[in-house]
């Protein structure tokens, strides 16, 4: 069954951007925009069956548009960092956008979670995206042409599948950036949320939050999530370079799971709503980030301040900087090959 979804404004460029409701038949709804591939809101059950939304976002397009710390946007064509802003590909210089802390941030001025894509697709639960990236855009080369699908699944799975090929060799780092808040309506904050994460090490990182190329041991410091912890417990621990580092957590953990392989790496719980969050990908990595950077200058759904560590973002990924990082799995895209990933959200209650 077609999909239309619903107009939800324009760009200041004049483009039209349209508004798509994914609803499974236990109620469980998903909106998604074609502006940034943004998840606007997931309503799902609490422990007693009340739908509420768990990510944050705002309510209009134009919000989005003014000011937005990436809410629910696909991030790319790198996301996260690459240091200064440069990288060499098989003898040549690129310079990208340095316009955080004088470091590369999620593919540049005008990244993926900025632009218009293509619909090719709409159903009652799934909505097939594309764009194709220019050759040279934002600093990065080959014309990168890609598509990714956001499924919703009748046992409440929110999957988000991407695939790309390039002309020329590249790099890529597609992920989610959605900000999640299990107790629903964003009505707490995040930090009583608890957290397990499959990962070992820690991708440790310097003061502008690069890598620094060492895997670290999380056993024995606030980074070890092997069992579930509450987020709170040991996030303001300043005993901890990295936590000090990051101001918080705001790290990419180097998963467990053999390399490639897809697998349920990491949980999210909140004992109130009694919500719960299984997170499975085929990447390497996951950049936890606790919002560490959201300071309450924006108001988003609900009427919510976005104060500090309103959210959580479970960031799947290659390691940050590994175009500089010869040691960490590759992120080079060469023309003949197919860049394939997935990532999916479960919902469920405990
Ligand atoms: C990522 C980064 C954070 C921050 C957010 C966006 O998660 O790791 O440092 O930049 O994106 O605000």
């Amino acid at each position: 069954m077609s999909n239309p979804g619903k107009p939800f404004g324009q760009t200041p460029a004049g483009e039209s951007v349209t508004l798509y409701t994914l609803k499974n038949a236990k109620g469980m709804e998903v909106r998604i925009m074609n502006y940034g591939g943004i998840i606007q809101k997931i309503l799902t059950p609490d422990r007693n069956g009340k739908l509420e939304d768990v990510v944050l976002g705002f309510e209009t397009l134009q919000e989005y548009i003014k000011d937005t710390p990436y809410f629910g946007a696909i991030v790319g064509r790198f996301g996260n960092r690459i240091a200064n802003g440069k990288f060499t590909l098989d003898g040549k210089e690129y310079t990208l956008a340095a316009q955080n802390n004088g470091q590369h941030l999620h593919g540049g001025l005008i990244g993926f979670d900025k632009k218009v894509w293509k619909v090719e697709a709409a159903s009652a639960q799934s909505l097939s995206l594309s764009y194709v990236s220019k050759d040279m855009e934002e600093g990065f080369p080959g014309n990168l042409s890609i598509k990714m699908t956001y499924t919703l699944s009748e046992d409440n799975e929110i999957s988000v599948a991407y695939e790309a090929t390039t002309d020329k060799a590249t790099v890529l780092n597609l992920s989610n950036h959605s900000y999640f808040n299990l107790s629903g309506n964003a009505k707490r904050d995040i930090l009583n949320q608890e957290v397990q994460i499959d990962a070992s090490r820690l991708v440790a990182v310097n003061k502008v939050l690069i890598p620094t190329g060492e895997l670290t041991p999380v056993n024995g410091t606030p980074f070890d999530f092997t069992k579930p912890h509450v987020v709170g417990d040991r996030i303001n621990d300043t005993s901890s370079e990295q936590i000090v580092l990051g101001g918080g957590y705001d790290h990419c953990w180097a998963l467990d799971k053999p390399a490639g392989s897809y697998a349920k790496m990491a949980t999210v719980y909140e004992p109130v709503s009694g919500r719960k969050m299984t997170v499975s990908t085929d990447q390497p990595g996951v950049q936890f980030y606790t919002g560490n950077f959201l300071d309450g200058h924006l108001t988003g759904k609900y009427g919510v301040q976005i104060t500090k560590r309103h959210g959580l973002c479970l960031e799947t990924e290659h390691f940050p900087d590994s175009p500089n990082q010869p040691n960490f799995p590759s992120t080079v895209l060469r023309p003949g090959e197919v860049y394939k990933t997935k990532t999916a959200y479960k919902f469920s209650v405990n």
